[in-house]
């Protein structure tokens, strides 16, 4: 295994799929950021912060619906994507390249605070979490969305099942050291910074299933982050991708089902 710290933790991985996320990654996290937005169930205008915004599949839509919304990454090219897709539906500077686990805000600054597929793989989420609880308002919402599939979900899995056959004799390494997947789990970040758990709600799409060739020319993208994926050399990820892609020659149309768990808490007043 490689010593190099994992890509899951490096600025410049996400920097290396900004663009492929942009164009692919809405037909996966968008809906499971809708559905946190729907959840949340905010008054127009609030002020909103989305943590880790990946290419905005969060604050895209919240900024669609009037909210005063701000999103940070510490990718650069995530927060260039984030910009310019913002640009098309807001005015203003909405998306910052910042540390979650540091947040260059005031305390009490903002009315919600979502993650969404970010916080949890931090290297150090409980510190992404209490950075979230200090710049709520006293009474202001969190809402964090984590996969309840630990490995990863939609076409992660398919590579997971393709490292567990070509790698029969290896265990397929988790990619994130604390887990947040279940209800209690969730529950117990949000006490843990001090916040007060409302409602976990699982959340279920399919993720229609592309062609195989999608599986050979997004390998990066849809498992680079995995420390299975950083293990390899170049030719190994080659065979790695061919073997999801025959894989992917056997998935229903419906395609990958995965279930994301949406969590709400809130500040004490
Ligand atoms: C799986 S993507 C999710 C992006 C987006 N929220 C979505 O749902 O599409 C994870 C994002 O977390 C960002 N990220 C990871 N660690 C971070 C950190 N310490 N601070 C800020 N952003 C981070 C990555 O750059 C990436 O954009």
């Amino acid at each position: 295994m490689s010593s190099k710290a994992p890509a899951i933790h490096d600025p410049s991985h996400w920097d290396s799929v900004s663009t492929s996320y942009a164009a692919e990654a809405d037909r996966m996290t968008g809906r499971y950021a809708q559905a946190a937005w729907s959840l949340a169930a905010l008054p127009a205008g609030a002020r909103i912060l989305d943590v880790a915004t990946g290419a905005g599949a969060l604050l895209v839509p919240a900024l669609r619906d009037g909210a005063d919304a701000i999103g940070i990454d510490f990718s650069p090219g995530m927060v260039a994507v984030a910009a310019e897709r913002a640009a098309e539906v807001a005015s203003g500077e909405r998306a910052l390249v910042m540390d979650g686990q540091n947040l260059a805000f005031p305390d009490n600054s903002f009315d919600a605070v979502f993650s969404i597929f970010g916080v949890f793989m931090f290297p150090d989420p409980a510190a992404g979490f209490a950075e979230m609880a200090r710049v709520l308002r006293p009474g202001g919402l969190a809402v964090v969305a984590v996969w309840e599939n630990a490995g990863g979900a939609g076409p992660a899995q398919l590579f997971a099942q393709a490292a567990r056959r070509l790698f029969p004799d290896q265990p397929v390494p988790l990619p994130m050291q604390r887990l947040f997947n279940s209800p209690e789990l969730l529950d117990a970040a949000f006490l843990e910074a001090g916040l007060a758990p409302k409602s976990v709600h699982g959340v279920e799409y399919a993720w229609p299933a592309p062609s195989v060739e999608w599986f050979r020319d997004h390998a990066k993208l849809a498992y680079g982050w995995s420390p299975v994926w950083q293990a390899l050399d170049e030719a190994e990820r080659v065979a790695f991708a061919e073997e999801a892609a025959a894989l992917a020659g056997d998935l229903p149309p419906e395609g990958i089902y995965s279930t994301a768990l949406i969590g709400l808490a809130r500040k004490p007043e």
